[in-house]
């Protein structure tokens, strides 16, 4: 792919951040991209190693890392990874206050330097991290989009791939609502090359491969003891990046701000959305039955009790 003349700044060089910075070098997607960390050195460490791979991976955007939030000014898109991980035993919503303060700060800057910008923010809980970013900003929604349901239907997309013995290449899967235990996969709305996963594999099967989607990051978590996923939360926030700023119009399931749409009014939470060179350029209803319906209240639920919590917090 040619180099796209634009500036990334992927804020957080954890695991997430780090890896986000390298696949969007390794796709051309910006002429710079500016990596941010609050440790000293690690990010402008980080940046001469990439920029040494350079020559050998055959990129020609240009990494620079620092820990002066001044030197992401004139950004055209952010992907915010900053903030804490969860441990094992940890929910996503343990993480409220200490990732809520991040957010306050890393809004701050974007608002200062790049009011233009649109941002994808990664940091968990991810639908309130979203919300929170978007109040602080005060930009309009469709610049302000949350990374998770791709996510989720990547990981949904390999368990039906290993479960029905089909490549995961044939496999298109789609997710809803929270990025969390109360997340939504739409087994009516899956296929394997265009078959209905419901001839491919019994209701049980389908119902496992679904609770095991729900408990992804979980099961990272707890092998991994000292940290969470990093290169399917990577790949994912990537394949959001380049839709954006190659204006690519796919149709991918995000967190979005609902006006309406599935009957919600002021919440995000993941939903099929067209992402193109405006941010979310629309976002599209599936008609959802009864037992979908349900879960999506209850998921949507779930998102306004932390929403509370973070207003019990002084933080929204
Ligand atoms: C996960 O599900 C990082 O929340 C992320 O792995």
């Amino acid at each position: 792919m040619p180099l796209s003349q634009n500036k990334i700044t992927v804020v957080g060089a954890g695991y997430v951040g780090m890896t986000t910075a390298a696949k969007c070098a390794e796709r051309n997607l910006a002429s710079e991209i500016c990596l941010i960390d609050v440790m000293p050195g690690r990010a402008a460490g980080l940046a001469l190693d990439l920029n040494q791979a350079a020559a050998i991976e055959g990129y020609g955007s240009v990494v620079f890392g620092s820990e002066d939030p001044g030197h992401t000014e004139g950004s055209d898109l952010f992907i915010v990874t900053a903030g804490k991980p969860r441990t094992p035993g940890m929910s996503r919503s343990d993480l409220l206050e200490v990732n809520g303060r991040v957010m306050e700060s890393v809004a701050e800057t974007i608002r200062r330097g790049s009011p233009d910008a649109i941002v994808i923010v990664v940091t968990n809980p991810l639908d309130i991290m979203v919300s929170l970013m978007r109040s602080k900003l005060g930009f309009p929604s469709k610049r302000v989009v949350g990374m998770a349901g791709v996510l989720d239907s990547a990981r949904f997309s390999w368990f039906i791939a290993e479960g029905t013995g089909t490549s995961v290449l044939d496999v298109d899967a789609m997710v809803l609502g929270a990025h969390g235990d109360s997340m939504v996969p739409m087994p009516e709305a899956c296929t394997v090359n265009g078959i209905q996963l419901a001839n491919l594999a019994d209701r049980a099967s389908i119902e496992a491969m679904a609770d095991r989607t729900r408990h992804g990051g979980a099961e990272i978590v707890n092998l991994l003891k000292t940290g969470s996923a990093f290169y399917a939360p990577a790949a994912a926030s990537v394949a959001m990046a380049a839709s954006i700023l190659r204006d690519e119009k796919r149709l991918l399931p995000c967190s979005c701000l609902l006006n309406g749409q599935y009957g919600f009014e002021g919440v995000y939470t993941g939903v099929p959305a067209v992402l193109g060179a405006q941010g979310v350029e629309r976002i599209v209803e599936l008609p959802l039955d009864t037992e979908s319906r349900i879960q999506m209240q209850k998921t949507v639920g779930a998102i306004e009790k932390d929403i509370d919590a973070l207003r019990d917090l002084g933080l929204l």
